[in-house]
């Protein structure tokens, strides 16, 4: 897996063009992500056990997908894969018909940069950068001025209720604000995919409305959205939820 501090520090990444499409990769106005047969396996004694096997998906863009089952069943797997966090798997996968899996950790590092938003399950905040610093991380890979980079950190300050927080350092907050926190960065630069591992799994249930009911507002203003939950109540916020078992889609 790319480290975090590499992800999520360092200059403007450069996107490779998609002019080596494959013959047999899907259009790219047609689907934002296609996988195929995507198996990945950790060593354990003299064998290996798989976490995913043979998992194919389509994600259109504009679509509000969840993916649900077990604990271990694979799922933050699966998101780490598809946010192009994790390079150790087989398999095709394209996203936005750039062949992924022909692509190198820098080019995928790229990628992910460009058009993805994430919310990880354990928040992944940067310790020594303050609330404000975290969120306009995500800016900063954008060509965007500082001032107007500081207007809209301010912005979400505000529209999450956040403001008093800003100075802070992620230590200094309680979970549920360190999750807030989470959510604000993965949306301030408006990414084309938000990719969530149980973004509410620490709020309070009228918190966790409001932030997908935010997703839903996201949604229909055309961002796709890929979110782990086990809970209903979240899922129904989507419009089609993949089932995962034992690293199979079921
Ligand atoms: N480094 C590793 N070595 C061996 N197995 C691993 C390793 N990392 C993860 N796994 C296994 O991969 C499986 C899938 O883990 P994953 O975190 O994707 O599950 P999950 O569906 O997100 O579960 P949860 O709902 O608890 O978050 C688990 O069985 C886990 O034990
Ligand atoms: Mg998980």
């Amino acid at each position: 897996m790319a480290s975090l501090k590499s992800l999520f520090g360092g200059a403007r990444p450069e996107v490779p063009a998609a002019s080596d499409v494959q013959p047999d990769a899907p259009p790219a106005d047609l689907m934002l992500i296609s996988t195929r047969n995507i198996d990945k396996s950790y060593p354990v004694g003299n064998g290996q056990v798989f976490v995913l096997r043979r998992v194919s998906i389509d994600v259109k863009p504009g679509e509000f997908v969840s993916i649900m089952g077990p604990s271990g069943a694979g799922k933050s797997t699966l998101l780490s894969v598809v946010g192009m966090l994790d390079s150790a798997w087989t398999g095709e996968f394209w996203f936005l018909g750039h062949p992924v899996h022909t692509y190198s950790i820098k080019e995928r590092v790229a990628l992910n940069k460009q058009y993805i938003g994430f919310v990880f399950q354990q928040y992944h905040l940067i310790d020594d950068l303050t609330v404000a610093e975290n969120l306009d991380i995500p800016l900063s890979y954008r060509n965007i001025k500082k001032g107007e980079r500081e207007a809209m950190v301010a912005d979400t300050l505000d529209r999450f209720q956040i403001v008093g927080k800003k100075d802070l350092y992620p230590r200094q907050l309680s979970g549920g604000q360190q999750q807030l926190v989470a959510v604000a960065r993965a949306v301030i630069a408006s990414p084309r995919l938000i990719l969530a591992d149980e973004p509410t799994g620490n709020l309070h249930s009228s918190q966790g409305a409001e932030i997908m009911e935010l997703f839903t507002r996201l949604n229909q203003q055309g961002t796709t959205i890929i979110q782990v939950t086990h809970s209903e109540t979240n899922a129904g916020y989507g419009n089609r939820i993949i089932n995962l078992k034992d690293g199979w889609i079921v």
